[in-house]
């Protein structure tokens, strides 16, 4: 049998108790849903920093009323060392998603960024240690390799961080190291690369390139590219994460703790090759619909020239098998986006 099907038998046998941070968000949201599915106890924090009640609501809206009352949702701010130790209380794992995302919000408000990605990180690693959690999941970032030029990415060879988004995930990582030397907590970093999938938020300034440009193409508007669109990115579909997250959680090798893996799939896509993807599948669905050519721009500051991930650490850790290719995840986001935009 698969690690998963194997792990969610599990855990539907034998119910935990989960802390979601960021659980209004896209990936916490995503999480939320996957747990309550598989009849967990699930308790969710976020302050709507970036985070949407609607997101909340449509998990509500696909689970079951008795999976439902298994949730627990408070509203509250990872600065607040408190809160966290509340929300901590009774928690078997915590699944830290809650941050401050993108790197050009970090480069305009450097200072926003480290209090809740790193003040927050903190507050909640230490609630994780004195309410007695039995592991700590927590969100890195492929930023963290910065200006490495190796490729793929291989979890160990990270170079100087290229904003302060990337530095305030670098800093994480290396607390979370402390946490497990000082404190003999038992913590696992995911560097994700690139998630996408319903309930991204397509809008705003630091919106994620996938929901932005679907939202642009369905409006029949031009996307913009920043640079020649030969920069290249390793996009992972939502449901790859919620798997790893389950499975770091709960991996029971003692190699496979305080660690730091790449989420991933492993093979890369440039924007032009992205925006040719998205244009045809849309135009598959909607043969009315008129896209223009994209609109090329400067590069954008802070930004990576080529990202991917060498997966195979998570592969042979916490046997991580991704079940979604990019274009399974393209038409599964797309249908997502069509009803819902
Ligand atoms: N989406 C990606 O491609 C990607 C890539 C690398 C890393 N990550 C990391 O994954 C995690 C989840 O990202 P996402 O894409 O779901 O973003 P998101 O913005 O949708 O979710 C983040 C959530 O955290 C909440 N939050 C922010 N600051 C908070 C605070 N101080 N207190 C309480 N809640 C707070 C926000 O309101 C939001 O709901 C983040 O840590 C992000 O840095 C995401």
């Amino acid at each position: 049998m698969n690690a998963f099907p194997q792990l969610e038998a599990q855990l539907r046998a034998a119910p935990k108790t989960w802390l979601v941070t960021g659980v209004a968000g896209f990936i916490g949201s995503n999480l939320l849903e996957a747990l309550l599915r598989l009849d967990q106890r699930v308790v969710g924090l976020d302050n709507f920093a970036t985070g949407k009640k609607q997101n909340i609501e449509q998990v509500h809206r696909a689970v079951t009323p008795e999976q439902w009352a298994r949730f627990t949702f408070h509203t509250g701010d990872l600065r607040h060392a408190q809160v966290c130790q509340q929300v901590c209380h009774g928690a078997d794992f915590v699944l830290h998603q809650g941050a401050l995302g993108s790197v050009p919000r970090s480069l305009e408000d450097p200072l926003a960024t480290h209090e809740s990605n790193v003040t927050g990180f903190v507050n909640i690693l230490l609630a994780a240690r004195d309410q007695k959690a039995r592991r700590f999941v927590y969100a890195s970032s492929s930023s963290v390799y910065g200006d490495h030029p190796a490729l793929p990415k291989r979890e160990p060879e990270i170079g100087q961080p290229l904003s302060p988004y990337a530095l305030s995930k670098y800093i994480d990582e290396l607390y979370a190291a402390v946490g497990a030397r000082c404190y003999g907590l038992q913590t696992v970093g995911l560097r994700y690369f690139n998630v996408f999938g319903r309930r991204q938020d397509p809008e705003g300034a630091y919106a994620a390139v996938i929901p932005k440009w679907i939202a642009a193409m369905v409006r029949g508007e031009p996307v913009a590219i920043n640079g020649d669109g030969e920069t290249s990115r390793d996009f992972c579909y939502i449901q790859n994460v919620v798997q790893v997250n389950l499975l770091a959680a709960t991996a029971d090798r003692p190699e496979a703790v305080n660690q730091v893996y790449n989420i991933a799939l492993g093979s890369r896509i440039t924007l032009n090759q992205l925006f040719a993807l998205l244009r045809a599948k849309l135009a598959a669905r909607n043969p009315s619909l008129a896209i223009p050519d994209p609109v090329y721009r400067d590069f954008r500051p802070g930004d990576v020239r080529h990202s991917q991930a060498d997966i195979s650490l998570a592969q042979r850790l916490l046997r991580y098998a991704p079940t979604h290719t990019v274009e399974q995840g393209l038409d599964e986001a797309l249908a997502w986006y069509l009803a819902n935009l």
